[in-house]
């Protein structure tokens, strides 16, 4: 028998507060969630939607690391870098928190107690990888060395970037800290473990046989994991960043971020509604079997979701398990895999400032194309594409097309339905199945097929009116153009509704455009929502195109993208020819003091230095302006080349002698000196 719930408690995986969200994290999650959400609530169905930053972990300490900045300053600054986006996109969650809150530490701590106090957890002590000059223990993704594979030089401690191999730390040949090149040693460390293979029987039954609904990706990624046995994993870190592991001799440890991560769900649920007491209480979310939960999660988060976080529940003892985990593949980005690490992506807080008030287009476009069966490609020319031909002409059309005739024949008032013909009955009877299958789609998460769905709404109504012809009735029967305006008007505020959940501000818009102040999920397929005698407002165009030169800006921000990275990996130049020490010893090298540093009028690439070479001074003029600004350099010490013959430039400035820089992989210039101050005329040698 089918279980009736009373609440539905949404979730979407907690992104790292390492960066910014990008296409990727919105097709595979938070899109699908967010319909999933206004869906529900549409529906007036008991929804919670919970998000937030997930701010532990690795990724956001070598953040910090390469910017050179505090992990608290990287995840304050990613946090609410993603939860603005968040709200800009219109992805309406009910709270959106961190896992640095007090509330979570103090959740997920007692979570971690209450089962370590009923002995839930093995404790083992192993040797791990340890850098004695810094004083750490190392993560996998910390630990470099020569790849036992391929013997590429540089591979992971759980992957080869180069051959592709999974590994694990102790398999790489001379491991070292992938930060310092320190080398490593093995040292012992306890820590505490939940023994999953004590859980697969259970999980095999509820998976495996009272979970076959699941999405056949998700289920199938259970299943080779459940066949291949399931072993303990360690819940706990020797990291200084995360939540201290509450257990006496556990100092220099904390929970590991993928134990703690899940539970920033609870404690996000707990932070809303202690604050919102008329939501209920935060137990009856998790706790009380009456309430259904979903997680919205990308697919390499599928194990954490539907074997791990159950277990940790199961042991725990009182929350409720999830009912469905709805996991996406992974989408692409002009073929190329999406990469925060090497800024290769369509950053959601770069769309919303370059393409303002197109929230909905990228929406549109993200579930049209959503990686719900395998891993799909966004192109910035189908993004073009299915805008221009399907959100311009065929809804934005035959929205415009209708309120543009109503305000023409009718000064924007509804006209009232005469009697019907057979094409109009037809029409009609065509959408009075669109609320059905909607929901039948909605309720299996196909959002993709339902988007299509509602597309086909505004397909029928575009071809009503061009059929109809009310431009051409009006001169000969305008008594029937009454009609077709009047079921142009129902199929518009059909489509208003139908499109809410994914469209939610053109959806807006046009529920202001029809003066529609009450709307709901039930009103669904009827044909006098907008009653004849009903004033509407002045209507303006729904979409706009959107032009080639906005798709040509995106298309070169991603290739300077790819080519910049390509120039960072390309190796070094390859050593000239030896030269004997009498040709190195014939150059004169020497430092030289920056009395006077301008740019040259005209020439945009120059500086004109005037150097104290220690005997005299002389003027040296560099191609360097593009990469400094003259005041920083004056005053400094340079290397130059002193004995180069003199050259003359087009403007009949002459250089007595070269300021040596180095070329970096992108181009930048950098100047050389001297690591501590020398007199004027020093030589090199
Ligand atoms: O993969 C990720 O981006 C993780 N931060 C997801 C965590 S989901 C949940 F457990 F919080
Ligand atoms: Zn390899």
């Amino acid at each position: 028998m089918e279980k009736i719930f009373k609440r539905t408690l949404i979730t979407s995986a907690l992104p790292y507060a390492n960066g910014p969200v990008h296409i990727g994290h919105l097709a595979g999650v938070y899109v699908p969630a967010d319909i999933y959400a206004r869906y529900l609530r549409l529906k007036g169905e008991d929804v919670l939607f919970i998000g937030g930053s997930d701010e532990h972990g690795v990724p956001v300490t070598i953040r910090a690391r390469k910017e050179g900045i505090t992990v608290q300053q990287v995840v304050d600054r990613y946090h609410s870098l993603i939860k603005d986006s968040f709200e800009r996109f219109g992805i309406s969650f009910d709270v959106y928190s961190r896992t640095t809150s007090k509330i979570h530490h103090k959740l997920a701590s007692d979570f971690f107690r209450k089962l370590y106090d009923e002995g839930k957890f093995v404790e083992k002590v192993s040797e791990q990888f340890y850098d004695e000059q810094t004083g750490h223990f190392l993560t996998d993704r910390n630990i470099k060395g020569e790849c036992p594979r391929c013997h590429a030089p540089e591979a992971y401690g759980d992957q080869c970037e180069k051959c592709g191999a999974t590994l694990s730390p102790e398999e790489l040949i001379n491991p070292y800290n992938a930060e310092t090149g320190n080398p490593l040693v093995k040292r012992e460390t306890k820590h505490w473990y939940l023994p999953l293979d004590k859980d697969q029987p259970w999980l095999e039954k509820w998976i495996l046989e009272d979970h076959k609904e699941w999405r056949p990706n998700v289920y199938g990624q259970c299943k080779s994991w459940l066949d291949g046995g399931l072993h303990p994993r360690a819940v706990t870190r020797d990291l200084d960043w995360g939540i201290p592991v509450p257990v006496e001799g556990a100092e220099g440890k904390v929970l590991y971020v993928w134990f703690d991560a899940p539970i920033g769900y609870i404690s996000n649920t707990k932070e809303l509604c202690d604050a919102h007491p008329e939501l209920g209480s935060w137990e009856t979310w998790w706790k009380d079997s009456s309430t259904r939960m979903i997680h919205f999660i990308g697919k390499d988060n599928i194990v954490f979701h539907c074997i791990v976080f159950p277990a940790m529940l199961k042991a725990h003892g009182e929350y409720n398990l999830p009912d469905n985990v709805p996991s996406n593949e992974f989408l692409n980005l002009e073929g190329n895999k999406i990469s925060t690490s090497k800024n290769y992506a369509v950053w959601l807080n770069e769309y919303l400032d370059e393409l303002p008030d197109r929230q909905d287009e990228l929406r549109y476009v993200l579930t049209a194309n959503a990686p719900e069966t395998k891993d799909n490609d966004f192109t910035w020319a189908d993004f073009q594409a299915r805008c221009n031909n399907e959100l311009v002409a065929v809804y934005g059309n035959f929205v415009n097309r209708a309120l543009q005739l109503t305000q023409k024949y009718y000064d924007g008032v509804v006209p009232a339905c005469g009697e019907l013909t057979e094409t109009d009955k037809a029409t009609l009877a065509e959408f009075a199945d669109v609320k059905a299958s909607l929901e039948k789609l909605l309720d299996q998460f196909k959002f993709r097929d339902a988007q299509k769905e509602a597309m086909n709404l505004a397909r029928i109504g575009n071809k009503y009116i061009a059929d109809e012809e009310p431009w051409k009735v009006i001169k000969t029967d305008p008594e029937r153009v009454k009609t077709i305006i009047y079921i142009s008007l129902q199929l518009t505020a059909n489509l208003a509704i139908a499109f809410e959940p994914f469209l939610p501000f053109s959806s807006k818009k046009l529920r202001e455009m029809i003066c529609m102040d009450d709307f709901a999920w039930n009103q669904l397929g009827r044909t006098d929502l907008l009653p004849a005698g009903k004033q509407l407002a002045k209507p303006s165009l729904l979409f706009s195109k959107i032009e080639d030169d906005v798709i040509a800006f995106q298309q070169q921000k991603l290739a300077d993208t790819i080519k910049a990275n390509e120039a960072a990996n390309a190796k070094a130049e390859p050593i000239k020819d030896t030269v004997s020490f009498d040709d190195f010893q014939k150059l004169d090298i020497r430092v030289g003091t920056v009395l006077e540093c301008e740019r040259v009028p005209k020439m945009k690439k120059l500086l004109k230095f005037l150097i104290d070479d220690g005997l005299n001074r002389r003027t040296i003029v560099s191609g360097i302006a593009q990469h400094y600004e003259p005041e920083e350099l004056k005053g400094k010490q340079v290397l130059f080349i002193a004995n180069l013959a003199p050259r003359e430039f087009k403007n009949g400035l002459v250089s007595e002698g070269m300021i040596l820089s180095a070329e970096n992989w992108d181009g930048s210039l950098a100047v050389t000196t001297v690591l501590k101050e020398v007199k004027a005329g020093s030589q090199v040698c």
